[in-house]
């Protein structure tokens, strides 16, 4: 038997560590919905942050085009390009033994038609190590998702709130809100599980419409500030560890606060060679 079909990696995502699989696959997130267990997934951008993640049991990875706002410091996620993703992706995949590596599809790079996504997902495949993508788009994106996932690769949808249409939707607005917005947002899902994805984002949408798309899914729903009712949780990490200063969405609970810790450091780092107290003095290093 194969070290993929092993009894460990055939188990849900329990948390990690030696009681999950060795290697989430996108079978374990249909096991983890059937199971009841939550899915946990944090964005990544480095081979250090995907090692630790990736150590403490996160179940999937996903290099987001935040990274646009994160490392790049645009203002938006609309600049950041697939060459400037790919060599992030690429770290990401050698860091993370066990979770599920996900490539985010950047802004322009697939909406145009299927064949364009087919070969956007193709060159993260092919030159990252990553294990899925994920595009933004319900309806609107299903024919994407459909070409990729008959290429063979697995694809995660993310609908509500959608970062790259920001500018369609008038800025950063709760999506599915009402009778209407409830009914498209439940339309937007049942496309993209229809058109094969393995599970879909469901980001700034109110937690009893996201309830209502995880009750009629057979795929997991991935809250990003959707509420307790989906199947998983994915965070931006930089906002969850409090590295990022500026606006941080009400929705994401800090967990650290990495810039202060960073910043005291580095006043003290600062102190102590203008005092000479750092370094030490010379016979430490001989
Ligand atoms: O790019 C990203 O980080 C994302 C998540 C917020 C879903 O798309």
């Amino acid at each position: 038997m194969a070290a993929s079909d092993s009894a460990q990696d055939q188990a849900a995502p329990y948390g990690g560590g030696s009681a999950g699989p060795k290697r989430v696959r996108i079978r374990h997130f249909q096991q983890a919905k059937r199971d009841g267990v939550k899915i946990t997934g944090l964005t990544s951008y480095d081979h250090l942050t995907a090692g630790i993640f990736d150590r403490a049991g996160i179940d999937f990875l996903l290099v987001g085009d935040s990274a646009g706002n994160t490392v790049f410091g645009y203002d938006t996620t609309l600049p950041v390009t697939v060459d400037e993703l790919i060599p992030l992706t690429r770290a990401v995949a050698r860091g993370a033994k066990r979770a599920l590596v996900i490539a985010d599809l950047p802004f322009g790079s697939y909406e145009t038609n299927p064949r364009e996504a087919v070969h956007t997902a193709i060159r993260f495949m092919k030159e990252t190590g990553a294990h899925a993508v994920k595009l933004e788009g319900g309806e609107r994106s299903a024919e994407q998702i459909r070409h990729i996932v008959e290429a063979g690769i697995p694809v995660m949808a993310h609908i509500g709130f959608t970062p790259q249409s920001e500018h369609g939707l008038g800025g950063h607005v709760i999506q599915g809100r009402g009778d209407r917005g409830a009914a498209q947002l439940l339309r937007d899902a049942r496309a993209v599980e229809e058109a094969g994805a393995f599970a879909v984002v469901l980001e700034m949408v109110p937690s009893e419409a996201a309830r209502a798309v995880t009750e009629a899914l057979t795929i997991p729903t991935i809250s990003v500030g959707a509420g307790p009712h989906c199947d998983g949780q994915l965070l931006v990490w930089t906002d969850w560890a409090g590295l990022t200063t500026g606006r941080i969405p009400r929705f994401v609970k800090q967990y650290a606060q990495l810039a202060q810790t960073l910043e005291d450091a580095a006043n003290a780092f600062r102190e102590d060679v203008s005092s000479g107290e750092y370094p030490a003095s010379e016979h430490e290093y001989e």
